[in-house]
């Protein structure tokens, strides 16, 4: 591909960004360079690279592309989502303190709470549903805004808009964990955010194949610190791994719209079921968010949170699929199902999980791209039994 990505459309980005033709063969793919370091040319000259820690092509390229897709500056690839969500927050110093969406992923929360406070960092938990929770919660010391949206599994709708206008108001940054939409389907700096992270090991690889992570920036020194912190902390994605990602990532676009043809017609089913009390679904028109949805993202994702009562029943329904798989982690072809309150969310505490509305009969279904009359076959045979 020439010329400048920034003109093209986002499935010939995702294709082509950063990968240009392999310039010694001109192979297609951007080969996996499985070495720890690289022969200098004499001393004090090299080809660019001087040790893989710090820099490796296949890892250059996935992090070219996917600031392309995000519209950053720069991207980042770390060892898993978590590296990356602990490496946006070294840009926090002790004493310093930020805002973060009350329920984001329970990693987050256990790195945040069980880590971070231990080294002079406060965290508010808020409701950023309401943007202006936001606005309550600054403090003379408030450095970072960190938003989940849509979060897990309650689907909650964050304004991206709001937040950023707010938190700049006040001198911090925006971060945007992008991971359940996607460039795709979000695109949180295009809206005001500083910073997007995505777990990669979800929709960008989207193959449940390779855990990984992603940090993107809008400002030349994040993507100077970044850099400096990869090569001090060295929680990098591994080449293969970059690989992986990078390969898929070319079928993100078409993957996306099949997710979502089927996450809504499994939402529709569920929504209808007398055995489901409730179903959460940023694509139900009955969802709280839906209209900031629709305004701020172009999908709804794949991610759908109901309820069947109590954990009896979700258990009941949970031994009887048999083409969902009961597992923790979303975003790949397949269809998996989980149960927050004992699996992802295990690490939060009874009485906040209650706080928050994670109740024991809530099951999260991540919907595969299978076909969808497989997935509705098995919920109904399944719901049967509840
Ligand atoms: C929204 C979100 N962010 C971050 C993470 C952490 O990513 P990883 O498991 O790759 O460390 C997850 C993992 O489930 C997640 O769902």
């Amino acid at each position: 591909m020439k010329g400048d990505p920034k003109d093209l459309g986002f499935s010939t980005r995702a294709i082509h960004a950063g990968q240009p033709p392999d310039p010694r063969t001109g192979a297609v793919a951007v080969p996996i360079y499985q070495t720890s370091t690289y022969v200098q040319d004499d001393l004090g000259h090299n080809k660019g690279y001087e040790y893989a820690r710090v820099t490796n092509p296949t890892r250059d390229a996935l992090e070219e592309n996917v600031a392309a897709l995000e519209g950053g500056i720069a991207g980042h690839a770390f060892a898993s989502g978590m590296a990356a969500i602990q490496a946006m927050t070294t840009l926090l110093r002790q004493g310093d303190h930020a805002i973060v969406s009350r329920n984001v992923y329970g990693g987050t929360y256990r790195l945040f709470r069980q880590v971070l406070e231990r080294y002079g960092l406060a965290f508010s938990w808020v409701d950023t549903t309401d943007a202006e929770n936001v606005r309550t919660a600054l403090t003379e010391r408030t450095k970072l805004v960190f938003v989940e949206t849509p979060t897990n599994p309650l689907v909650e709708v964050s304004d991206i808009a709001a937040i950023a206008e707010i938190a700049h108001g006040a001198g911090a940054l925006l971060a945007v964990d992008n991971t359940f939409m996607s460039p795709y389907f979000q695109r949180p700096l295009s809206l005001g955010a500083d910073l997007v992270v995505h777990s990669t090991t979800k929709f960008l690889n989207g193959h449940s194949d390779s855990v990984g992570g992603v940090l993107i920036s809008t400002r030349e020194e994040d993507a100077e610190w970044f850099r400096f912190i990869i090569q001090s902390a060295g929680a990098i994605l591994s080449p293969f791994d970059s690989f992986l990602v990078m390969r898929g990532i070319k079928t993100l676009a078409v993957r996306m719209e099949r997710h979502e043809v089927n996450a809504a017609e499994l939402a529709a089913f569920l929504d209808g079921h007398p055995k489901v009390e409730s179903v959460l679904h940023p694509g139900l028109a009955s969802h709280p968010g839906h209209e900031l949805q629709k305004r701020q993202a172009s999908g709804f994702g794949a991610l759908i949170t109901f309820d069947l009562g109590s954990e009896a029943a979700a258990k009941r329904l949970l031994d009887r699929l048999q083409v969902l798989s009961l597992a923790e982690s979303l975003g790949g072809v397949e269809t998996l199902i989980s149960h927050p309150a004992t699996m992802t969310h295990a690490s939060v505490p009874a009485d906040v999980r209650a706080e928050l509305g994670i109740t024991d009969g809530m099951v999260r279904v991540s919907v595969g791209i299978e076909d969808v009359d497989d997935l509705l076959a098995d919920l109904a045979q399944a719901l049967e039994y509840v």
